[in-house]
């Protein structure tokens, strides 16, 4: 696999999706070819099933339906758009991948997170970020900045669920820092993605991999 995978993670509101968005333009400036998705959805199916997910008229959705779904969406993003962008040496960027469903099914619905875990090596084929942002906000930091928006399913869970899914993240990072770097999100989008942008670059010029992904 001659691509980078790259994820962005964090609770409600903690301006992931700027984020991997900024990283997209700087990275496609510097000359790679970058493919910017998300979960849930990504694909045609996918977005079918976030409409489902989100609807906030589904109050009734059991927690295992819901883990299902979101990892049905990931089979089908895995392997319709992800394993062949990498696979071209593209540099992917994903707002959310299988560790939202660690933090949200496994620590949020406490479904368990080695329960989610096993689920999650089913889809994505054996799959790793080479790398993660986690954002870390407090959740009232985030609900603030949503406003007056109108919330989604998820979204109108209560404080304590997207507290259990903050500290999922917080501990998830503890054990892979390596791996998923948390970059503190309570500042202007400028300061956040400058910290990106140098971790992303540290990242990018370790093994040869800038010159590997680089468009000819
Ligand atoms: P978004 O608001 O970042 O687009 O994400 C949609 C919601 O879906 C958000 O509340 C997090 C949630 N989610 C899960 O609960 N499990 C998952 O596996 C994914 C990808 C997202």
């Amino acid at each position: 696999m001659r691509g980078i995978l790259i994820t962005f993670e964090g609770v409600e509101g903690s301006g992931k999706s700027t984020q991997a968005e900024l990283l997209g333009e700087y990275l496609k400036q510097s000359g790679f070819d970058v493919i910017l998705s998300r979960e849930p959805g990504g694909t045609q199916i996918g977005e079918q099933i976030r409409n489902i997910l989100l609807n906030p008229e589904y109050q009734q959705m059991d927690a295992r339906t819901e883990l299902f779904l979101y990892l049905a969406c990931r089979n089908q993003h895995v392997r319709e758009k992800i394993l062949p962008a990498l696979k071209m040496g593209k540099v992917v960027i994903l707002d959310r991948f299988a560790d939202s469903s660690a933090a949200y099914q496994g620590c949020g619905r406490e479904l368990g997170e080695k329960f989610v875990s096993r689920l999650n090596k089913l889809v994505t084929a054996g799959l790793k970020p080479h790398l993660t942002i986690l954002i870390n906000v407090p959740v009232d930091v985030g609900y603030e900045r949503k406003g007056t928006a109108i919330l989604d399913r998820m979204e109108k869970e209560e404080v304590k669920f997207h507290e259990r899914v903050r500290n999922g993240y917080l501990r998830m990072a503890r054990r892979a820092t390596g791996r998923i770097k948390v970059v503190p999100g309570n500042r202007s989008p400028e300061e956040v993605q400058s910290d990106i942008r140098a971790l992303v670059d540290s990242f990018l010029s370790g093994k040869g991999r800038r010159k590997k992904c680089k468009k000819e």
